[in-house]
Parts: structure tokens; sequence; C-alpha cells
């Protein structure tokens, strides 16, 4: 196939792209598409019903040989794709975390790709870098951060949480990249985070070379947030023994439950001892444009990063991560390279957002954030997020009002986690096993039903269903719609010993 592909010479008319006449003609095809798309998504099933295999098999295995008329690519959007598809965007989508995409963002990304530009350096293309200076510091504002936090665009919060992880790891060791590495060092180096982290947190430990062994999982409270007084004695105790405590990574709206790790007390820890202190607020970060949430992270100032997904509730299509440092230079000293090809006469007077992160290639993503704020102003955006968060309160006061329903963790953003605790008629409540087995089949069968998509988690050993609200489109009426399918599939699912 390889050769077939090689050795044929290609015409003027079959190797030339589309003309921007067509170029055109079908992007006007799929913006109408997409435009079409966005106003059926509440009458589609939310979560995909496709086999595993189903959508691989309806493609042809090999690349065609010739040109195919364009149309046919759409036309196979909506045959193949469209059906394999679970719908982030329908308003009755309440699994994982609300990853919203704006119009306006769509469009930013369309643009960034349109314009095919790379940002390798401040002069590969100066608006790349200068847009993100100017959005990153407009979201720092939005945030209530001090002017003495400098943000970069990165792609994910894994990213963003691993470049922490090697900055704090080169501070403590005073640059032992410089040196022999980890290897060189004589001291075990720690990282510290709740047993409630990300998983991505755990990943950017191991990455960052600490090893398994070196992550300490500190112990939580009732509410699932990190015990900052644990955390001291971990700490004592392991600077007693000769180690090297590297990191905290304190997370502000952890994954399953939005938890809230008290940053305030952290961030004495960390400064009592000159450890690098990372906020994971990658979920929850958006709620800080609200001033009656910043509570949350009260403290932050004492952190040395923090990193926001503006790719989740905010609004700014995936992929769109702030990563926010207090130290620069330091950043940039971990991560730059200075090849002769990508010096310029200007180095010393502009920002090269390559020594900001990992990759060397940047995409204009600050258009996204550029586009969204601008079209929703501050005051959108913020009315948006404050609708989530009255829906969660209402739907948490439905729950707990119900007969055996449970409203299992603190309510502190726009995910309520929730069990249904039925009763068997001699009176003993469901437990165990056959309550986690209950729990796993009715939320199967809301998302079975097309009607709602929630994901199902683990909290203290037993599963519950998070009804993660704040998709765009979701309204009040959403939310009752997916609490009717929850007591119908928990009554229909209901297990034998307890009818
Ligand atoms: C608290 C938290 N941190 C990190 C992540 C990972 O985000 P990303 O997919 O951008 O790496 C998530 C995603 O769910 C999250 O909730």
């Amino acid at each position: 196939m390889q050769a077939a592909i090689l050795s044929r010479a290609p015409t003027s008319k079959d190797a030339r792209p589309l003309s921007p006449e067509e170029f055109r003609r079908y992007g006007h095809r799929l913006i109408d598409w997409l435009a079409d798309y966005q106003e059926s998504l509440s009458d589609r099933p939310v979560m995909a019903k496709t086999r595993p295999g189903e959508v691989r098999d309806a493609l042809p295995a090999t690349p065609p040989d010739e040109p195919e008329e364009f149309g046919a690519v759409i036309e196979d959007l909506d045959r193949v794709v469209l059906p394999g598809l679970s719908l982030w965007q329908h308003p009755r989508f309440f699994g994982y975390f609300p990853a919203n995409a704006l119009p306006a963002g769509i469009l930013a990304d369309l643009v960034s790709t349109g314009l095919g530009v790379i940002g390798l350096s401040w002069q590969s293309s100066p608006a790349v870098t200068e847009v993100e200076e100017v959005v990153t510091d407009w979201l720092r504002q939005m945030l209530g951060l001090s002017p003495a936090w400098s943000g970069v665009i990165q792609d994910t919060a894994s990213t963003s949480t691993l470049v922490a992880l090697i900055c704090a790891r080169e501070r403590a060791t005073d640059y032992a990249l410089a040196r022999g590495g980890l290897q060189g060092e004589t001291r075990t180096p720690r990282v510290y985070v709740s047993a409630h982290a990300h998983s991505s947190v755990d990943k950017g430990a191991l990455l960052a070379g600490f090893g398994r062994l070196n992550l300490r999982l500190v112990p939580f409270d009732a509410k699932h947030a990190m015990r900052a007084d644990a955390l001291a004695e971990m700490v004592a105790a392991d600077i007693a023994n000769g180690d090297l405590p590297c990191a905290i990574v304190a997370t502000v709206g952890t994954t399953a439950t939005t938890a809230i790790d008290p940053v305030a007390d952290i961030a004495a820890v960390a400064k009592r001892h000159g450890i690098w202190l990372h906020v994971d607020a990658a979920m929850a970060g958006s709620a800080m444009i609200l001033p009656e949430c910043r509570w949350m992270w009260e403290g932050i100032e004492g952190a040395d990063s923090l990193v926001i997904n503006a790719h989740k509730w905010l609004g700014a299509p995936f992929d769109c991560s702030l990563y926010y440092v207090r130290d620069p230079e330091h950043l940039m000293r971990v991560m730059s390279t200075n090849p002769s090809f990508l010096q310029s006469s200007v180095d010393g007077e502009v920002k090269n957002l390559r020594d900001w992160g990992i990759p060397l290639g940047r995409r204009f993503r600050a258009l996204k954030l550029w586009f969204v704020i601008r079209e929703q102003g501050v005051a959108g955006l913020q009315k948006r997020l404050r609708r989530d968060i009255a829906n969660a309160r209402h739907l948490a006061e439905l729950v707990a009002a119900a007969p055996a329903w449970r409203v299992v963790a603190p309510v502190n953003l726009q995910t309520v986690c929730v069990r249904h605790h039925p009763t068997a008629p001699d009176g003993s409540a469901l437990d165990g096993e056959a309550l986690d087995k209950h729990t796993t089949q009715w939320v199967e069968a809301v998302n079975r039903s097309g009607a709602a998509y929630l994901t199902p988690a683990i909290l203290d050993g037993r599963w519950m269903a998070r009804v993660s609200i704040g998709a765009l489109a979701t309204e009040a009426a959403d939310v009752e719609a997916v609490w009717a399918a929850m007591r119908a599939a928990a009554e229909t699912e209901m297990p034998a010993a307890a009818r």
C-alpha cells in the first residue's frame, strides 16, 4: 500500500488542495453542520450506544488511493462519527466534568488552525505570544490573583502539573539537572499529595522521576480535604529521617467530590520548610472568577504555581490549561534550551514561551480565551457559573429530602455526589457489595436510557453517583429531568431483597 501511495504521480488536478472557493463552500456547510448539531443535541441520546469496534468496522481499513469528493467526508460525519459520540455538550450531560465549548471559542480554534502559524519563538509570530500574555493576565485579574503571578497556556492540567513538579524538583536540588540529575542526589526526594488528588498528579510525580515510593499520600478529613496537621507531621518525620521534601500538591476542587484542600494551612507548612506548593484547581479554578467562591483558595498567594483548566467549566474549548507561576525566571531556567536557529535579536525584550513549558511549537490557543472573554464579558461568564452552582444546590436539596437518597459529600460547587440506599421490608438497609451493585446498576440504567449521562466513582470505599452540572445548555429543567431519571432507574433496578 505504501508503495502504491509513493509511486502514484500526482497530477495537478488531484494533488491540489481545496480551492479558496471550495474551502468557503465546505466551510460554510460545516459551520451549518455544527450549528445544526448544537440545535439538535437535546433530541439525541447523551451516551453513545456504540459497540467496541463498530466505528472502526464502518471505515475502510486502507486509505483512499485517489482523492475523494470532500462532501463524502462530511456525509460520513453524520453516518459514522456522530452516532459514535457521547455528547459532552448535551444539556443532560452530567458525567466527568463540564468541558464547555462556547461558540466563540469554536470559531477561535478554527481561526487558530486556519492561520497556520506556529509560535516557536516570539519572532516566529509575535502576536501568538503577545495575545497570550494579555489574556493570561486578563484571566489573572478575573481570578483575583495578585500581579505577582505570570501565566502561560499549556495543553492540559496534566502537563501543567508535570512542569510544576519538575520545577519543584529543580529548586529543591539546586538544579540537579545541570549535574547528575536525581540520581546524583544523596537525600531521598519526596512529594506530598492527598489521596484524593487527581491521577495526573501521581503521573506527574512519576514522570518527574520521583518514584512511587517517594509519593506521600497525606490523610484527609471527613470532607475529603487534605489534613494540614498530618502533612506537617509527615514532612517533619521525613526531614528528621534526612529526606528531601520537594513538593506539595494541594487540590482545590477534587475530581470525585470537588473537595477543597486548606491552601492557607498547607502553604504555611510549605513556607516553613521551603517546599514548593503547587495548587491543582483544574476544575474549580473557573469558579474563582466569582468573588463569593474565593474563600476556597484562601492562601493561594503562598503557592508557587497553580493550574486552571479554562477548557473545563469556563468555556474555552479543549485544550486550554492555564499555568501560573510566581517565579518565571526559575521556570525558564528549568525549561530553556536555546539552539542557535531559534535565537533572535529581540530575545532580551520578549517572552519566548517555548521556555515556559515542554513543547517547542505552540498553537495559537490564546485566541480561544480572547474570543470567549470578549464575547461573554466577565459578567456573562459569572452569570452562567452562578446558574450552575444554584442548580447543584437545588438538586442537593431535592436528593436530601427524598426518602432513601443521600448526598454523600459537601456540595461546594456544581457536583452533587449521591447514593440511593434501599431498605428491605424487614427494615435492614442495603449495604456493602450489594449496595455497590445497586448503585452501578441504576447509574448504568440512566446512561443506557440515553436520557442523561452520569459517571460513578468510588468514595470512602463504596460506589456513588456523581452528578456534575455545568454544560452550557443545562438549565434547571434538565436537572429536574436527570433527577426523575435517577429515581426511575433506582426503582427499576431495585434488588429483590429490597422489594
Ligand atoms: C482536579 C483535576 N486535576 C487534573 C485533571 C486533569 O486534567 P487534564 O485532562 O487537563 O490533564 C482533572 C480532570 O478531570 C481534574 O479534575
